[in-house]
């Protein structure tokens, strides 16, 4: 099975970002055929600041969580050309209805982002980055389904036209997690400035931490644990025991939100350690990365001519 997922380089990842992907992806390795890229064009649409820093930040984050190049593909978006050349493709056989229709945009545009075109055409290239590569899976957050299903669309469009060309992909999001909450209980997003860092110093992550906002309750009544943005983080990290553990501390009574959140902290502390250490490691060897995005793109792109060839061919582009 052919599963691939894109990440943009926009800025420090957060938990929700783990959980609500790149786990995903890193969990694929053991029985799929992994590819995963560095979306550096679509982070221009929203304002694409210290790009190149950003995506290098980006490439050390993913190594470090468990991204490994021995089993996936990995790569930057802007190294494989072919992508754009098929985003233009694309663009042919995509109604303006489909992305006129799509929630991204409409959301952003609502809060007061430019509407320029890169905006509104961005499904468009994620469904070129999707087709590209046949694949078949797309693990991602529930946010960004709809634009699988343009992904589909399209694809099914050009098929109708042209044969049995492109792979028709599917989602998938993994139902436990779904959405991470951030600290204010919506959405965890880095647009809501609600996130709790991945890679974060421990002192700054704790102060985060604590701002995490929680129900007025005295110290030693019992607490409602399924509704608590707290919990709601802590069983993340936690399984099996430790987690009906918390869950009797909840219900107990006797300790406050502050207790929960300290909890908390250590507990996801713990969980990144390993990757933090891996992380210092690649950030001490940048070159390192640079070679394996390379040779990332080398191969992503052998893997990607065949399918824009057959493309070209159909469409006539090639004469
Ligand atoms: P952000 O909302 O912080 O800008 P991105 O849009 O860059 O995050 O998302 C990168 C990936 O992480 C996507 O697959 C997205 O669906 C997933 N993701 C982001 N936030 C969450 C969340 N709170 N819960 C689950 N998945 C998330
Ligand atoms: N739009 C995705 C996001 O913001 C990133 C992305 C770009 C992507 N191209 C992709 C995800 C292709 C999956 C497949 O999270």
């Amino acid at each position: 099975m052919r599963v691939l997922t894109g990440i943009q380089p926009s800025g420090d990842l957060h938990i929700g970002n783990y959980f609500g992907s790149i786990k995903q992806m890193v969990d694929a390795q053991a029985d799929s055929q992994t590819f995963a890229f560095i979306a550096n064009y679509h982070a221009m649409t929203s304002g694409g600041k210290d790009l190149s820093k950003l995506t290098m930040q980006c490439a050390t984050d993913f190594l470090a969580l468990g991204i490994d190049p021995d089993k996936s593909v990995f790569w930057v978006q802007s190294d494989v050309k072919e992508v754009l050349e098929l985003y233009w493709i694309l663009s042919s056989f995509t109604p303006m209805g489909l992305l006129e229709r799509a929630h991204s945009y409409k959301d952003k545009t609502a809060k007061g982002i430019a509407a320029n075109h890169s905006l509104f055409s961005y499904p468009v290239l994620m469904a070129a980055d999707i087709l590209l590569f046949n694949s078949e899976v797309v693990p991602v957050g529930k946010d960004q389904i709809q634009h699988v299903e343009i992904a589909r669309d399209i694809a099914i469009k050009f098929n109708n036209q042209y044969g049995d060309i492109l792979t028709i992909p599917e989602f998938r999001v993994q139902e436990e997690v779904q959405t991470v909450p951030g600290i204010d209980g919506q959405k965890m997003s880095k647009s809501y400035g609600n996130i709790v860092n991945i890679f974060g110093e421990e002192k700054a992550q704790m102060k985060t931490i604590k701002k995490i906002v929680t129900e007025n309750v005295a110290l030693e009544e019992p607490k409602e644990y399924e509704t608590c943005n707290v919990y709601n983080m802590a069983k993340l990290f936690l399984e099996g025991d430790n987690l009906i553990a918390l869950q009797d501390r909840y219900k107990r009574g006797g300790e406050g939100h502050g207790h929960f959140k300290i909890y908390l902290g250590e507990v996801m502390w713990e969980y990144f350690r390993e990757f933090r250490e891996k992380r210092e490691y690649f950030e001490a060897h940048q070159d390192e990365v640079r070679d394996i995005l390379k040779a990332g793109a080398s191969k992503a792109r052998e893997i990607a001519l065949p399918t824009i060839e057959k493309i070209r061919s159909v469409t006539g582009i090639s004469y």
